[in-house]
């Protein structure tokens, strides 16, 4: 495995804690972005009392700059504004949307209506020298930072158009689940994938679970 500087933009909140909890297990070097330096160092050091690795936080832009690999993991409003706003530091690097625009009424959770697709297509038109990759949309964050085992009966499905980000990332879902990930196709398929989580969403309240995906007939 080839390990990577991984920077989780929106690391202090609880997706992104479990997603750098698991990477920095793994064994990658991770820093938590947050738009307070403080508020990302103390996140960071609660993922550190929790990976025994060690994790640092500062700011977005400073995550950014640094890492190679940049995950975003932030709510979709404000997403267009972070991303304008990091678009020099997020140039030329492997950028990994885990954002899913969806709404909330008395219905429950729906997917909305992205002009651009979806999160993922979003953040690649704003910065189109970026190697965006899709990925991680429907792991629960709770399951990531309560299970302390691998989360290995799940699939992490991975959409992008450049091959090589997404080999890339598809080892890093493998860093965090304990198993491959799987090729879903080319980044506009996040457009599907994003609002799926809706759908997991309303069988977690009827259910009463943590629902996840689980792709069948592949071998592996
Ligand atoms: N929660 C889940 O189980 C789950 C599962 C799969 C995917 N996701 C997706 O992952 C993303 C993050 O989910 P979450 O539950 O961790 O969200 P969250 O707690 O609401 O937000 C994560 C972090 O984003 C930053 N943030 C909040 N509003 C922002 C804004 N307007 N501009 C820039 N940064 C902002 C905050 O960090 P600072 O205040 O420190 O900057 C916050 O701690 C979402 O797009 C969600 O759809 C979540």
């Amino acid at each position: 495995m080839t390990f990577h500087k991984i920077a989780i933009i929106g690391g202090t909140g609880p997706q992104g804690r479990g997603l750098a909890l698991w990477l920095a297990r793994a064994g990658h070097t991770v820093v938590v972005g947050s738009r307070s330096a403080e508020r990302a160092a103390e996140a960071a050091a609660e993922i550190e009392a929790r990976s025994g690795a060690q994790v640092t936080g500062t700011d977005n832009e400073g995550a950014a700059s640094s890492a190679e690999v940049v995950f975003i993991v932030v709510p979709w409003d404000g997403h267009e504004a972070l991303v304008r706003a990091l678009a020099p530091v997020l140039d030329g690097k492997v950028v990994v949307s885990c954002v899913n625009p969806l709404g909330f009424d008395a219905r429950g959770a729906y997917g909305l209506v992205v002009a651009e697709g979806s999160a993922a297509e979003q953040t690649q038109g704003l910065v189109p020298g970026a190697r965006v990759v899709g990925a991680f949309h429907h792991l629960s964050a709770v399951s990531l930072w309560e299970s302390e085992e691998p989360l290995d009966h799940e699939d992490v499905l991975v959409c992008g158009d450049d091959a090589e980000a997404k080999s890339l990332v598809l080892e890093l879902a493998a860093a965090v689940t304990g198993r491959a990930g799987i090729d879903a196709g080319a980044l506009r398929l996040a457009g599907q994938l994003e609002p799926l989580t809706a759908v997991l969403i309303g069988v977690n309240r009827r259910y009463k679970t943590r629902s996840g995906v689980a792709i069948v007939g592949i071998d592996r």
